[in-house]
């Protein structure tokens, strides 16, 4: 049955309710049988600080009444006191319940993404918007604790009511900077959805530019800015060749920059929205 329900992606729910927001879905979720025993359910809702779900409203309450957590699990590894934005890491070996959680919340608007639903070898990084009511999530992105292929990024969302503020290039741009730490180049999981896809180049296109403007000398390589970004060489490219910043030079490939046309460039890839600032950054790699 879940198989079939996987394939056939018929919505089981319509909405889930989590913390002031009521958000509409927009794919299937292999959430337990028990949440949707009718085939399907109108409302689903879900605790901000848990992700626990729950099918009435009136169990939801009872649960806030119950349960004094106000934050996700794991470390705060992140602050930001002026923006009041905080990014929890959370282990899913320690915090399996929760992770789970997670995963099927955003696969409700994950389409065709495997999503990896034995948790332990992944870390969470979960960014919230805190009030005096607790920490509430707005989007998260998960990572392999150890990746052969080289990704630093599993999966990424920005909840629907959050998206198009650059919360999704400051979750990148997280990725990037916990590379720039482990002194390592990353790339994200393939496939990319399309949204994933327009996200990752456009934050590729804004931090070359970034870079080519920092490291401004004569001869800049396409390693250069690899070493410079934690960006994948392929992605670099990807990049640069968008940009139109590549000529072919008697057979050979090369960047022809000029600072003006960088700047005028970088106009057109701003990053949107809050920075991420390395020095809010409390974090060491795994050993
Ligand atoms: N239409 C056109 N362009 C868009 C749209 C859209 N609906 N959404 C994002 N973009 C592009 C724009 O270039 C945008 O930059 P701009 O606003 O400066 O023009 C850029 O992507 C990123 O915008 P952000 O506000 O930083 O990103 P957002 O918070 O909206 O999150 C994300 C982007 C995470 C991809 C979000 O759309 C999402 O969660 N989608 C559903 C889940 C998903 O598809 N995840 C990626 C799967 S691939 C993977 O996980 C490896």
């Amino acid at each position: 049955i879940r198989e079939h329900e996987e394939i056939t992606k018929v919505k089981n729910v319509n909405r889930i309710e989590l913390g002031r927001n009521i958000i509409e879905t927009w794919y299937f979720s292999p959430i337990p049988r028990e949440f949707f025993p009718e085939g399907s359910v109108d409302v689903l809702y879900v605790s901000e600080f848990t992700l626990d779900m729950y099918r009435h409203k009136s169990e939801l309450e009872r649960h806030y009444r119950r349960c004094k957590i106000r934050h996700p699990p794991g470390d705060e590894i992140y602050r930001d006191d002026e923006n009041k934005l905080s990014m929890f890491e959370v282990d899913g070996a320690k915090s399996k319940i929760y992770s789970q959680n997670l995963s099927y919340l955003a696969k409700f608007f994950l389409d065709h993404k495997t999503l990896h639903w034995d948790v332990d070898p992944f870390l969470f990084y979960v960014l919230c918007e805190y009030d005096e009511k607790g920490y509430h999530p707005v989007g998260y992105y998960s990572k392999e604790k150890y990746s052969e292929q080289g990704y630093n990024l599993a999966c990424i969302l920005t909840l629907p009511p959050y998206q198009r503020k650059g919360y999704g290039k400051f979750l990148i741009s997280f990725s990037y900077e916990l590379s720039k730490k482990e002194e390592k180049v990353g790339s994200p999981e393939k496939p990319l959805s399309d949204l994933g896809q327009l996200s990752y180049r456009s934050y590729w296109c804004h931090a070359v530019l970034e870079a080519l403007l920092e490291m401004n000398n004569e001869a800049i390589s396409v390693i250069d800015i690899t070493k410079h970004t934690s960006i994948k060489t392929e992605d670099v490219v990807l990049a640069l060749k968008f940009l139109g910043l590549t000529k072919c030079v008697n057979g050979r490939h090369v960047i022809c920059v000029d600072e003006n046309f960088l700047r005028e460039k970088l106009k057109k890839f701003p990053l949107k929205g809050v920075r991420v600032d390395p020095e809010r950054l409390h974090w060491a790699p795994l050993k």
